[in-house]
């Protein structure tokens, strides 16, 4: 019975919505195209994928709600070029050899949700109305292809677009077509060559919760060019030419998670670019050129949990930059110069209190230059921290502390934790009991002792000068 009503039906549906002389060619099918396979349900799955095919077949079956061209030799395609299909809702063409897409080749693909033409090397230009028709379209991939730029009116129709694939193209700047697209979410424009971001590309997109912009050649951002994006959430502006950005070009991104910024050529942050950004997680800084950070420019940032600094050509990092974050759970700082002096002695301690930190080579003071800072010993005398370099008296230790490395450090570094533990506690006991004292530490170190600013206490690094003189000797 239902084939009956299928074979009666489905023509009349498609004399209905085509001209004439187009139904003659076009009518739909019932059988499944030569070289394709077609999954046995009646809305089934087309696949003509990997079939070799330099045309497309004339007829699909009426009912297919996915059809798979991808990976044939399919080198244009002409208007109407699929017919009728009302029960369309993807269709994939990619990595074929298609270079001009005939106005209107969609045309009766009216609840298309799904286009893919990603991998068309040849596609460098589309015209207004190449997809004229597809009014249900939500996700369209334009990916690796060779286009330059597309007409601004070109999505016209698709008002519920929501994802937008566009990387590896060639588009100089960001498509006029997507402003005012309320309802796109995700946008991809990676591996382009896009140079600016205008204060009004992005106008209007205040559903876009993804914006990929990374490994572009953007090196100017309009101050007000993010405004609309209020529903961001995940940004990448990494790997482009950027080397300042506006104070507030971040303003009122509040539910922004993770921010890529890596890879461009900063020098200095701004205590304005992230203070309205009280949700974001992950905060990308690495591979830049930065040299400082200005107090207050992490302040709000009250969710962050990873901040990437590594690689830059920091040389200090003021306790008073990260004073107010409340919970950070990684902090990359390796490959930055850093000065190991008493300045980041709250670093030091911030390390073996939290573990959340590792890896931050000294390059100097000289004494200590190639250290990591958690085997640099400061000294302290009359409750004040001795830079390494200043310390006269210990210049010859501390060399013999660079030359013997790590075995002789690390010795260094019980015998402190010993002195340590005798004077908060009387330890004659844990003194002589070596397996007390090692499970002591640990407590220690796995323990969370509070805020970590206030285990800070000169009683911590008495010790060390103590040891160091008493190495030297009279
Ligand atoms: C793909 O199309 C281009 C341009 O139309 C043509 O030069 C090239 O030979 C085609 N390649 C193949 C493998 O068909
Ligand atoms: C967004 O989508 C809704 C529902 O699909 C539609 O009514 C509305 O017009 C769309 N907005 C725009 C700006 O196209
Ligand atoms: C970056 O900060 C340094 C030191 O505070 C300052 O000398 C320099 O002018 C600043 N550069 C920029 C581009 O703001
Ligand atoms: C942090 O947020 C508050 C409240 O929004 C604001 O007044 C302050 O200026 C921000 N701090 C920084 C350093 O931006
Ligand atoms: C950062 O360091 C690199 C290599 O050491 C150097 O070429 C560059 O000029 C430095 N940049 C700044 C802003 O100091
Ligand atoms: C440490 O303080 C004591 C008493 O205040 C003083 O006599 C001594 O000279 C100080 N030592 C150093 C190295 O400053
Ligand atoms: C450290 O050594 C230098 C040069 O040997 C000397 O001029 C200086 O007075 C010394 N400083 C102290 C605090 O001993
Ligand atoms: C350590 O012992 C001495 C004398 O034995 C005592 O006066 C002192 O209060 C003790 N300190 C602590 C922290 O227990
Ligand atoms: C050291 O302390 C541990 C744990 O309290 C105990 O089992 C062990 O016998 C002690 N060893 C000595 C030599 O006192």
């Amino acid at each position: 019975l239902t084939d009956t009503l299928t074979l009666v039906l489905l023509p009349v549906s498609a004399l209905w919505l085509l001209p004439q002389g187009v139904v003659a060619r076009w009518a739909c099918a019932r059988a499944c195209p030569p070289s394709c396979s077609c999954t046995p349900e009646r809305s089934c799955s087309v696949l003509c994928d990997r079939a070799g095919l330099a045309d497309l077949p004339k007829e699909f079956p009426c009912e297919a709600s996915a059809i798979n061209l991808e990976k044939n030799r399919l080198r244009f395609l002409s208007e109407r070029a699929f017919g009728t299909l009302p029960s369309l809702k993807s269709l994939s063409l990619g990595h074929n050899n298609i270079s001009f897409i005939t106005p209107g080749a969609f045309k009766g693909l009216t609840n298309l949700v799904d286009l893919s033409m990603a991998h068309n090397e040849y596609i460098s230009y589309l015209h207004t109305r190449t997809f004229t028709g597809l009014r249900r379209l939500v996700r369209l991939d334009l990916s690796d292809c060779n286009l330059f730029n597309i007409p601004d009116r070109i999505f016209i129709e698709q008002t519920a677009l929501k994802e937008l694939l566009c990387f590896q193209n060639n588009f100089r700047r960001i498509p006029g077509a997507i402003r005012g697209m309320e309802n796109l979410t995700h946008i991809y424009l990676e591996a382009n060559k896009i140079e600016a971001v205008a204060y009004n590309s992005l106008l209007g997109l205040s559903s876009l919760r993804y914006l990929n912009l990374q490994e572009n050649r953007i090196n100017v951002i309009h101050d007000q060019a993010f405004q609309d994006l209020v529903q961001l959430e995940n940004f990448y502006l990494n790997d482009n030419l950027l080397s300042d950005l506006p104070g507030l070009a971040f303003k009122g991104l509040t539910r922004l998670k993770m921010l890529n910024l890596g890879g461009n050529q900063l020098t200095n942050v701004s205590n304005t670019w992230f203070s309205d950004l009280v949700e974001l997680e992950v905060l990308y800084l690495d591979r830049n050129q930065l040299v400082s950070i200005e107090e207050g420019a992490f302040e709000n940032l009250t969710s962050l949990i990873t901040l990437h600094l590594n690689s830059n050509n920091l040389t200090s990092l003021p306790f008073r930059v990260f004073q107010p974050i409340y919970f950070l759970g990684h902090l990359f700082l390796f490959k930055n110069p850093w000065t190991c002096d008493c300045s980041i002695l709250w670093l030091k301690d911030w390390m073996e209190n939290y573990k959340l930190v590792r890896d931050i080579p000294c390059a100097s003071p000289s004494s200590v230059a190639g250290l990591d800072l958690s085997m640099v010993v400061f000294a302290k005398v009359n409750g004040t921290c001795i830079d390494p370099s200043e310390l006269n008296l210990t210049t010859a230790s501390l060399e013999v502390l660079s030359t013997t490395e790590n075995r002789f450090n690390s010795l260094i570094s019980k015998l402190l934790h010993k002195e340590l533990r005798e004077e908060m506690g009387n330890g004659t006991e844990s003194l002589r009991n070596e397996t007390l004292l090692a499970e002591e530490e640990e407590q220690m170190s796995a323990g969370v002792r509070g805020p970590w600013a206030h285990s800070y206490g000169p009683l911590l690094y008495a010790p060390a000068a103590g040891l160091l003189f008493a190495l030297l000797g009279p």
